[in-house]
């Protein structure tokens, strides 16, 4: 017997965020771990690295010492930081090349601007990939350990943004990662279903954009400061001198 027609005309899909669906292989649980480590526990350190530690360095030279000095001190740093931040930014960068290699995305629809948002998503995660590369490497790994010396850190930083390319580069690599941040916690709040609505959306993208200009605008104030006082000491001694307090550097 023919199946009887539905009388009723099918909806067409509005363009928006689809949530992640189950059913689509283990690509399912990959994606929603992206997503996830974007937020937890990437974002959430990219938020205390801008907003708490290196917000620090407006307070000058004595203040972000000490919060670096914090920071050394945390118990199991290396685990910390291994499981806590290498790791997820790796896994997060990698399968997110891979989606952009793909030309995938987690959303049905990047909604109102579309293409750009889309392509700025993928865009500003490659730059501050590169960004985050360099920036480990140089004040990670190489150069005096800022761990051992927490005193060393405003000059070390300094010796960087005092020369205009590398200075021009922290400024791209602010914006970048701060935008990606900020836009992606729009992306996840649509695809998780936390925000629901076109109109709340529309709220809520609004609250992003604010979040991105206090990320910047917080980042770019602790670059003044670095450029603004006197050139701090790199080496161990002097460092000493930092941590020791005022009378003894500028
Ligand atoms: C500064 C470090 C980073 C942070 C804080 C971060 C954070 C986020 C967040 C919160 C999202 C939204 C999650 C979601 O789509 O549900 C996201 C999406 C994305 N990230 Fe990152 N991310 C970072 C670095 C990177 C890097 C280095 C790449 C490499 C290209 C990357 C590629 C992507 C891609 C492609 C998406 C969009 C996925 C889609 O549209 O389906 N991210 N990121």
């Amino acid at each position: 017997m023919a199946a009887t027609a539905s009388p009723v005309a099918p909806v067409p899909v509005k363009g928006g965020v689809a949530p992640l669906r189950a059913g689509q292989g283990y690509s399912f649980w990959l994606r929603r771990l992206h997503s996830l480590t974007g937020i937890v526990p990437v974002g959430a350190f990219l938020f205390e690295h801008i907003l708490i530690s290196n917000a620090s360095a407006i307070g000058g030279p004595i203040a972000y010492a000490r919060q670096v000095r914090f920071l050394a001190s945390l118990p199991l740093v290396p685990i910390l930081e291994l499981f806590g931040i290498w790791l997820p930014i790796l896994f997060h960068a990698l399968y997110g090349f891979y989606i952009w290699y793909r030309g995938e995305t987690n959303v049905g629809e990047y909604p109102w601007t579309g293409n750009w948002m889309y392509a700025a998503q993928r865009w500003t995660g490659g730059i501050a990939f590169a960004y985050i590369l360099w920036h480990t490497w140089t004040m990670r790994f190489t150069g005096i350990d800022l761990h051992e010396f927490p005193g060393a850190s405003f000059g070390k930083v300094q010796s960087e943004v005092f020369q205009t390319p590398l200075f021009l580069f922290y400024v791209v690599g602010l914006i970048a990662a701060s935008w990606h941040f900020a836009y992606g916690i729009w992306l996840f709040c649509a695809k998780w279903g936390i925000v629901s609505g076109e109109q709340a959306r529309k709220r809520f993208l609004i609250l992003c954009l604010a979040f991105f200009f206090v990320l910047t605008g917080v980042g770019l104030a602790s670059l003044t400061s670095f450029r603004s006082h006197a050139l701090q000491p790199t080496d161990s001694a002097g460092a000493s001198m930092v941590e020791a307090g005022p009378g003894t550097t500028n």
